[in-house]
């Protein structure tokens, strides 16, 4: 199979059955990407496909030849961080890290969908000025969990970058 991850194109042969974050772990050494529940619980496996949230446990990697991936290796590196990624780190939203690529990912995502205005009834809070909630961006981030429970740090990192 053909992918395209953080704009390089990879080809690969796997077994048609391996899910997307199985490839990035263990064929593309994208490990990043984590695997926390592996059944779709937990969102520490977020990844953007064509800007898009998705838990790539839970989908086949065949199934994005031609899609753009996005993982946290794409948003940012060392010395030239994601603004995301500067926000958690200036907001402590993070404890033992574990969630933290899924949630930043899942945050930039999310982020995007608002200006994209879906659902509609944002757009017209954003076409009004109006910024998103605690409530809201916690709604909005309720696929990704922590267990360490940083979730206040987490909402003021996202909020300080533009919810
Ligand atoms: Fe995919 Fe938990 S590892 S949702």
């Amino acid at each position: 199979m053909k992918l395209t991850i953080n704009g390089t194109e990879y080809s690969l042969e796997a077994d048609i059955r391996t899910s997307l974050l199985d490839i990035l772990r263990d064929h593309l050494a994208l490990t990043g990407t984590k695997k926390g529940c592996d059944h779709g619980q937990c969102g520490a496996c977020t990844v953007l496909v064509n800007g898009r949230r998705i838990n790539s446990c839970l989908t086949l990697a065949v199934m994005h030849e031609g899609d753009e991936i996005t993982t946290i290796e794409g948003l940012g590196k060392p010395g030239d961080l994601h603004p995301m990624q500067e926000s958690f780190l200036s907001h402590d939203g993070f404890q033992c890290g574990y969630c933290t690529p899924g949630q930043i990912v899942s945050a930039v995502g999310m982020l995007d969908e608002v200006e994209k205005g879906w659902p509609s009834h944002v757009t017209q809070d954003v076409a009004n000025g109006a910024s998103l909630s605690d409530a809201e961006i916690s709604e909005r981030m309720s696929g990704n969990l922590c267990r360490c429970s940083a979730y206040p740090n987490i909402v003021d990192a996202i909020r300080a970058v533009g919810a």
